[in-house]
């Protein structure tokens, strides 16, 4: 590995250093000065293929991770400390784990379709943590869940084949509880996985593939996180998610990225924690969505705005042919309506109003055109290949699988009336491993009583009580929010959606960004929608775990396990 190292000539290496995964450029804290250089390498040496493009079957990867305390630089004035990821290779493309530099976030972690991958988690937090790769498909045991925890000071290994579509993914922690604090400390990185049948298409590489992890975040004056406010706001906070009011674009605040006059791919991430955004150019210009969760698209698909909520992913295909040196377009988002829908009368009284709320309009990021370029490539009109999923013949399409996402009368955030347990899958929880299912995943406003099958399940909620005439007579303590569903080992396709009338305005404000085509993981909701999606449970036997990705939903108990039979 040294040796190989050591034989590059400097520049070689430095160009592989910050541009193997397109963009680490970015991660210079927005700074344009420092950015610039390395942004406008020339494209000849941007779309170089790495050394590892030659096989799909590359050699396996082995790297390390260790969970710590950083400092970072992120606002002006002082440094930030944060939690992140270090990573490091230790056997393999030493280019396939890069290093952001001056950012929390990262690294961006690279593989191949096929490959394996061991990766050692070393734990240098106060508190117990654990690795969940966020889409990809993985045995329960290292897929990251709470109940695998590594504890403070412990190193695990996660060993797993990379099945997954080529396409953008991600990891975080995931301990019951804490995962929201964690992820919104710094713990989140990009797991990116190529093959050679994505790239025959000729879409943008190098320079010009460029990941953007979207978050939103709260600083003190002395430019340290806020993570929940102190008081009244603080339950708010915890009951809502927390919402940030200064836009982050991987790691840094009003990121400003020189382009040239070509294409790029851009693989965007929501990693914040409740914030939904409305994507939009400023221009105006419609958006070219190339990839969602679960990678490419059978074709690309147009769109006036994208809606993205945590845990999601989606692609765009950015061209700037037609700009002029100096031409400056922003990423937005747009207002909307309706995540919030209903609020209950004690919000009212509590009403701590977030300085930037959910639905509020903002710049996420600037590109700047910085130089005129020749290029010859072209948005293909087909993409890869995507299964259907055959609804029809699905086990249980006269009745398909009901999940209703709600707020209990104990103002817990539960699926089916139940909160997260750590042992216990009830009987609508368990599905036969290499079924297709339809699943309806329902968000009201209030919660059923959950259902007592096979015992223990629901117990808990069952001291609650006069459920029904209750809540009915005094519907005060109940909130009704967008839920954005993930389900963990497997890939579904969405449906249709339906949408109670009381809850059609807002909408019908959202509506044309939800990309429903090809292969997801997570979901978006909104208040008063149902959502039927087909899933095949054909990945690996075992638990896995469904869930709001809402963190702070998540982490007050929007989460089950169901079981592959
Ligand atoms: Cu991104 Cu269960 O999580
Ligand atoms: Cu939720």
């Amino acid at each position: 590995m040294n040796s190989l190292l050591h034989n590059q000539p400097f520049s070689r290496r430095r160009f592989l250093i910050y541009s193997s995964a397109g963009v680490a450029a970015l991660w210079l804290s927005g700074c344009t000065s420092a950015a610039l250089p390395l942004a406008q390498q020339p494209s000849t040496l941007a779309t170089a293929p790495s050394g590892a493009a030659a096989t799909d079957a590359a050699a396996a990867l082995e790297f390390r991770l260790i969970a710590g305390k950083q400092e970072t630089p992120i606002l002006p004035g002082a440094v930030t400390q944060s939690l992140g990821y270090t990573g490091s290779v230790v056997q393999g493309d030493a280019n396939a784990v890069v290093t952001l530099p001056n950012s929390y976030l990262g690294p961006i972690v690279r593989v191949r379709r096929g490959q394996t991958v061991r990766v050692h988690v070393r734990n240098e937090l106060d508190e117990p943590t654990n690795v969940h790769w966020h889409g990809l498909v993985v045995p329960a045991e290292v897929d990251g869940q709470p109940s695998n925890l590594i504890a403070p000071g412990a190193e695990v290994e996660y060993t797993f084949e990379v099945r997954n579509r080529p396409g953008t993914y991600w990891f975080h922690p995931h301990p019951h509880g804490r995962t929201a604090e964690q992820a919104y400390m710094g713990l989140a990185g990009l797991f990116i996985v190529d093959d050679s049948e994505e790239a025959a298409l000729g879409l943008p590489t190098g320079a010009q593939d460029i990941p953007l992890v979207i978050q939103d975040r709260r600083f003190d004056a002395d430019n340290q996180l806020v993570y929940v406010a102190p008081g009244m706001a603080g339950m708010m906070d915890e009951t809502m998610g927390i919402l940030g009011d200064r836009i982050l674009v991987n790691g840094a605040p009003d990121l400003t990225l020189p382009v040239s006059t070509q294409p790029y791919r851009l693989r965007l991430l929501n990693g914040s924690n409740a914030r939904i955004y409305k994507l939009a150019w400023s221009s105006g210009a419609p958006m070219t969505v190339i990839a969602t969760d679960g990678g490419l698209l059978e074709q690309p698909v147009t769109a006036s705005y994208v809606m993205l909520s945590p845990g999601e992913r989606v692609e765009l295909w950015a061209d700037f042919s037609q700009d002029t040196v100096g031409a400056a377009t922003k990423l937005v988002s747009l207002p909307f309506e309706g995540v919030e829908a209903a609020t209950m009368n004690m919000m009212g009284m509590m009403h701590h109003e977030p300085a930037l709320p959910n639905g509020a309009a903002f710049d996420i990021m600037t590109f700047v055109v910085t130089e005129a370029v020749e290029h010859n490539l072209s948005l293909p009109a087909a993409l890869l290949p995507a299964e259907r999923l055959d609804a029809q013949n699905a086990v249980n399409a006269s009745q398909p699988r009901t999940f209703v996402f709600a707020m209990d009368d104990a103002m817990n955030w539960t699926i089916n009336g139940r909160s997260f347990e750590m042992d216990v899958v009830a009987d609508d929880e368990k599905v036969r491993f290499g079924d297709t299912e339809i699943w309806e995943l329902v968000n009201l406003m209030e919660a059923p009583a959950p259902v007592v099958a096979g015992g223990m399940a629901g117990m808990d909620h069952g001291a609650h009580g006069a459920h029904g005439s209750d809540a009915a007579s005094q519907p005060a303590m109940r909130d009704f929010m967008a839920h954005p569903v993930h389900l963990h080992g497997v890939h579904f396709q969405v449906l249709d959606r339906q949408v109670d009338d009381a809850q059609r305005a807002g909408w019908e404000t959202v509506k044309d960004g939800l990309v429903d085509a090809g292969w997801k993981d997570t979901v978006l909701v909104m208040p008063g929608e149902r959502v039927r999606i087909a899933v095949r449970f054909d990945g690996y036997r075992g638990r896995y775990l469904f869930h709001c990705h809402n963190l702070e939903h998540e982490d007050s108990g929007m989460m089950r396990y169901f079981e592959v039979v």
